[in-house]
């Protein structure tokens, strides 16, 4: 897989199961990222500043938002409900990884956990991380402990492969990650 190219289609209509639609983040996102980010789960799991100012939830998300145009930033999505356009999450693509390899990463608002949003929205990037990014292998990584981002990956088809031990340093220490992947002929 050649380098991301510098600029990447946003898909056109958006992603969407009628349920959930992806959109490219924007402005208005703002205060449902910061919300987000302020949530001790996601403290818990995700590299978030503690604390999560406003001027870091700002410069994240013109980080996040200019991805479409940056090759070293994930690409991102918000993930909507159908019928509304409020932010409800985040999900992103990393491509900065070896040829063919993308990795993705989410959080869900604190108030729209528990609905099987992130789950359909990883449902949703997959096939397009295939098709549109020429991905041969899709990775996620979860702590051990983080029980619902495991069960997120596995009912969207994911597959557990294994402990890669001290592989990613979280909140500043050093974690064992379980490492799962999916692969085009998954999705069959
Ligand atoms: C992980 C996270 C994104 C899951 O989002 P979500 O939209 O609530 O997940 P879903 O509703 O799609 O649920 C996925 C599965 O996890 C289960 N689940 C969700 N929250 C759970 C919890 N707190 N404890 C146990 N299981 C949980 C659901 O029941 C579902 O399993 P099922 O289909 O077998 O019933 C959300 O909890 C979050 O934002 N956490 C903080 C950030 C984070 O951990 N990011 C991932 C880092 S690897």
């Amino acid at each position: 897989m050649p380098r991301r190219p510098d600029h990447v289609d946003p898909p056109d209509p958006p992603l969407s199961d009628g349920t959930v639609t992806l959109r490219p983040m924007r402005e208005s996102d703002l205060p449902g990222l910061m919300e987000e980010g302020r949530d001790e789960t996601t403290r818990r799991w995700v590299n978030v500043p503690i604390p999560y100012t406003e001027k870091h939830a700002r410069e994240e998300l013109t980080q996040l938002m200019g991805s479409w145009d940056d090759p070293t930033a994930p690409l991102a999505f918000t993930i909507t409900e159908c019928g509304s356009d409020e932010y409800r999450g985040v999900i992103l693509l990393s491509t900065e990884r070896p040829p063919g390899i993308v990795e993705v990463a989410y959080g869900v608002h604190p108030a729209a956990r528990r609905r099987g949003l992130v789950t359909r929205a990883i449902r949703l990037v997959s096939p397009w991380a295939f098709e549109a990014l020429g991905a041969a292998r899709l990775e996620g990584r979860t702590d051990p402990e983080n029980i619902a981002s495991q069960r997120a990956l596995e009912r969207a088809g994911f597959t557990r492969e294994g402990l890669e031990r001290g592989s990613r340093s979280v909140q500043g220490v050093r974690k064992d990650m379980i490492c799962w992947s999916l692969l085009p002929s998954d999705l069959g």
